[in-house]
């Protein structure tokens, strides 16, 4: 709604707009969806396409560059990915400073605005070579820390990267291989890691991008704007979904409950349950990168052949099938989000429930990137200051404490 202004004592006209339904915050030539018709394309191209086709890496060259890169750009672009994947030393003794059964995602915050320490020549967001160089460290040394975290987390000792490794296989032999034991990665499970990082690579004004602009508005360097936007992934309303699906799932299996009954405890709103997983503030259609992981989830659980998965998997669509048959969810265009089926594929990979939202963060990276790259090139930038409705007592007078009952 609109609130005159000065009746409440501001100037001018200000727009109030909760949860920022309608308003733009900014022009933006990285990511279109059109919510109601479920397309999603990454600087033009459709997902599906670059789901299909591309790697993670070249999509976070195009959503970073606005181009995708010629073969020679991009072996440039990915050996030096490939040389700065080291971590400095002293975060093996940042990281055991958490306890090990710390969140992730916040260790992963502490850690990425950390390396804000190490790289102080790095951080000026308006020099062209500064921005390179931080976007270049955060892209390489992400999953290096990622593979650490979940390790620690577990007391297995830490594996340092391998160059010869492409980027998903080597986050993945971090992450599960064992020191002295070269062993291959199965292709089919760095190919499904790597579609789905490809999925979660940006999303346009989201709640943590729109924290990393926020953040970087202020000319915040690139890592504590991302990692700001590592904070705001790990809510459940948002990147702390994929979690609390599996959760849910867990829930309903080892509960022996039905999905008709779970449905009809979110449609009653018993103890504020909701159904993890459904509905988004944009797709008010079938998010069209759920179904492309509902497709992965088959695949990679049929290769890995994990029973438990299985039975997981067949709750799942259950619910999909109950909610979608379901006039309350119909009603309010609740449809499958991108995280619906993702934790059922992570845990057929081996990873632990509580590392499902990192994996987002690593996915979503390079969108943060390129939306706070936008920004600082973007000549109308201004510092983010939004207004509000002040709707507290007009004035009063301070009463001394004893003369208070
Ligand atoms: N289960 C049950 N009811 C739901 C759900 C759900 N998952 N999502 C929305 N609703 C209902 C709400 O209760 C509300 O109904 P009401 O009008 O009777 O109160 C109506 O649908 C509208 O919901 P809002 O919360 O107003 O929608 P909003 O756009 O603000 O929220 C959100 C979107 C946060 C994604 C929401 O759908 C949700 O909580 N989903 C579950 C969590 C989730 O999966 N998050 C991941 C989002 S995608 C991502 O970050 C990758």
């Amino acid at each position: 709604g609109l609130a005159i202004g000065k009746l409440l004592g501001t100037t001018g006209l200000v727009t109030l707009d909760p949860g920022f339904t309608n308003t733009a915050a900014c022009t933006s030539e990285i990511t279109y969806i059109d919510g109601a018709a479920g397309i999603l394309r990454y600087r033009g191209y459709p997902i599906e396409e670059l789901a299909k086709s591309s790697s993670f890496l070249e999509v976070a060259y195009l959503l970073i560059n606005g181009e995708l890169p010629d073969p020679e750009t991009f072996e440039r672009f990915q050996r030096r990915i490939g040389r700065h994947r080291l971590l400095h030393e002293d975060f093996r003794s940042f990281f055991t400073s958490f306890p090990s059964s710390g969140h992730p995602m916040a260790i992963l915050q502490a850690g990425i605005a950390g390396l804000a320490t190490y790289y102080e020549d790095t951080l000026n967001p308006h020099d062209p070579y500064e921005i390179e160089l931080a976007t270049v460290l955060l892209l390489s040394k992400m999953p290096t820390m990622i593979s650490y975290i979940a390790r620690r987390a577990i007391g297995l000792p830490l594996l340092y990267p391998d160059p010869k490794r492409g980027y998903v296989e080597d986050f993945l032999n971090m992450t599960f291989g064992m020191p002295y034991q070269v062993r291959d990665i199965d292709p089919t499970v760095v190919r499904a890691l790597d579609m789905l990082l490809i999925l979660h690579a940006d999303h346009e004004q989201n709640c943590s991008t729109s924290t990393v602009r926020l953040v970087g508005s202020s000319d915040a360097n690139m890592y504590a704007s991302v990692a700001a936007g590592v904070g705001a992934l790990s809510g459940p309303l948002h990147g702390g979904a994929n979690e609390a699906v599996l959760r849910m799932l867990d829930r309903i299996q080892s509960e022996g409950m039905s999905t008709t009954e779970f449905v009809r405890k979110v449609k009653n709103k018993e103890d504020g349950v909701r159904l993890m997983g459904f509905g988004h503030r944009v797709y008010k259609n079938y998010d069209p990168r759920a179904a492309l992981v509902k497709e992965t989830a088959h695949e990679v659980l049929t290769r890995l052949g994990s029973k438990d998965g299985d039975r997981k998997l067949e709750i799942a669509m259950e619910l999909e099938e109950v909610a979608l048959s379901d006039d309350y969810f119909i009603s309010r265009s609740l449809y499958p989000n991108v995280d619906f089926y993702t934790g059922l594929i992570y845990q057929a990979m081996g990873f632990p429930t509580k590392m499902f939202t990192p994996l987002f963060a690593l996915g979503r990276l390079p969108g943060w990137i390129a939306q706070y790259r936008e920004m600082m090139s973007d000549p109308a930038k201004r510092i983010g200051r939004p207004r509000q409705v002040y709707t507290g007592e007009v004035e009063r007078h301070y009463v001394a404490m004893h003369r208070r009952k």
